[in-house]
This record gives structure tokens, C-alpha cells and sequence, in this order.
């Protein structure tokens, strides 16, 4: 049996974790090089909570600057077992509006510059992204919400753009028109490199605005999101709070295998 221990990777707006007792932080290292901060280890409950910043405290890492396997793989060396992400998005639909959590559980993957596998050099694996998210996991993450009567709807398609820059108009009619419920610029690569990892993983996406495709709207900017995402923290905090006081204590076994992900996706022979 392995001790259940859940990752937060806060996003922008969201750079700590109230709640936490015993806090201790570390660095650590990674092949990989630095993770965004160090890590705050620390517990609510009964259960051992590790929180990261994404983007580092006071906002250093640009969504294409921030070494997500770093990031990952710190948190694999530590024990994390469940992977909690948070992020802002902007939403294409009237009624996924600011402030609602959705718990996607699909992505797109519109990035083109940044590492998200651990694999390749000498070793390859192809493991199966067909349902990024962990079913068990966004169904805890959903009770909490409902339990601390925080707006959250589950399911929900995620395009992840490379960014810098917002969208332009077109882009934004462009993935509405396509079906795609909430649009970001990090939560892809921790999706893929958690599955990667063998951790469970799920997003909670905050959205913030509406991009620039709603008519009665202003076009997305940051002040905009982090005005959002500030009203909702303490509602990112209950429900935080909330899914680590009634997480079990024992990792439960992934219905998708996605803590098993690489039984069958090692395709370089042993010895070569
Ligand atoms: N993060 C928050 N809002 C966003 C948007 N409209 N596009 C990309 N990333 C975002």
C-alpha cells in the first residue's frame, strides 16, 4: 500500500496554499534542473500535501519558461502520488463564466515550444493520453467543491496555446467553433508529464475571462484575471481544503492506470 500524498500546482494568482500546518520548505534538485520554487511540504488533515507555484512566487516563469519536468519530476522524488492543478483559463461558452471551476478532462495540445516527455534519448515510451485526467481524483476534487458549495462543473475540453500573447479574434472563433469548452497556456505538459510519471493528475481550471470572442465582453488582459482569480481564492482554498481533509489515506489504485501508465508503453529494448 502506498501513502497517498497530493501535489498542488498553484497557477497564476494562486502561489500558496492556506491552510497547510507543519509547513517546511525545500529545494530540490532534478535532473532536469530547478523545479519553479521550492517545495512546501505540509499536511491538512491527515493527509501530506506538497504545494508548488507554477510560475514561481512573484511570478518568474513564462508559461513557455517553466521547466514542467522539473516541476514533475520533484514532485514524483518527494512521494507525490495525485497531482492537483490549478489554473486560470478563458472560457468560449456564455455559461462557463468567471469564476466557475471547471474540472476538464480533455486537452488539446496547441503548444510548440516547450520539452513535455521525460523520454527519448535512448529510451522511448509511448504511453496512452487518450483520457488525460484521473477519474477517481476529479470526482474527489468535485464532492469537495459540491460539499463547500463552490461553483464547479465537471467535464470540459482544454486547449493549451504556447502563448506568451492571449489569442487573436480569429484563433478564438476558431477554437470555439471547434467545440473546445476553456482555453490556457500550462496545464498540457504537467497532463502528459504526470501521466509520464505514473501520477495521477487532475486540473481545476478557474476561469477568468471570456478571450476575446464574446461581443459583450472586453477582450481578455491580466489585470482582468488576476482580479478573478484573487475573488476566488478563498474558494480555491475551501475547496482545497476540503479534498486534502477527506482524502484517503492510502493511494487508491487508478481506474485508467494512470499510476501504471508505463506497464505497457516502453518500446526501446532492455538492452539497448
Ligand atoms: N489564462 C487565463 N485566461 C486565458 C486566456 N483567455 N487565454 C489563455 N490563457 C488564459
Amino acid at each position: 500500500m502506498t501513502a497517498a500524498v497530493v501535489g498542488i500546482i498553484g497557477g497564476s494568482g494562486v502561489y500558496d496554499l492556506p491552510g497547510l500546518e507543519d509547513v517546511r520548505e525545500e529545494r530540490i534538485d532534478t535532473p532536469w534542473g530547478a523545479p519553479s520554487d521550492a517545495l512546501r511540504f505540509g499536511r491538512i488533515g491527515k493527509t501530506n500535501a506538497v504545494f508548488l507555484p507554477r510560475h514561481g512566487r512573484g511570478h518568474a516563469f513564462s508559461p513557455s519558461g517553466i521547466n514542467y519536468r522539473a516541476n514533475i519530476d520533484a514532485l514524483k522524488r518527494v512521494g507525490v502520488t495525485d497531482i492537483v492543478s490549478v489554473s486560470a483559463c478563458g472560457s468560449f461558452r456564455a455559461e462557463l463564466y468567471p469564476g466557475l471551476f471547471v474540472l476538464v478532462d480533455q486537452f488539446v495540445d496547441r503548444t510548440f515550444s516547450r520539452a513535455s516527455s521525460f523520454f527519448g534519448d535512448g529510451c522511448v515510451a509511448h504511453v496512452s493520453m487518450a483520457h488525460p485526467v484521473a477519474p477517481q481524483l476529479a470526482e474527489r476534487i468535485h464532492a469537495a467543491a459540491q460539499a463547500e458549495e463552490v461553483a464547479c462543473v465537471a467535464g470540459g475540453t482544454y486547449v493549451c496555446i504556447e502563448g506568451p500573447q492571449f489569442s487573436t479574434y480569429a484563433e478564438s472563433l476558431t477554437y470555439k467553433n471547434a467545440g473546445y469548452d476553456v482555453i490556457g497556456m500550462t496545464a498540457l505538459p504537467e497532463a502528459k508529464l504526470a501521466r509520464e510519471a505514473e501520477i495521477s493528475y487532475a486540473t481545476i481550471a478557474m476561469v477568468t475571462d471570456f478571450d476575446c470572442w464574446h461581443p459583450e465582453h472586453d477582450n481578455v488582459d491580466v489585470a482582468a484575471v488576476i482580479d478573478v482569480v484573487k475573488k476566488n481564492a478563498a474558494s480555491a482554498s475551501r475547496l482545497l481544503a476540503r479534498l486534502l481533509h477527506d482524502f484517503p489515506e492510502t493511494h487508491e489504485p487508478c481506474p485508467i492506470g494512470s499510476d501504471r501508465a508505463l506497464d505497457n508503453a516502453i518500446i526501446t529494448a532492455p538492452e539497448a
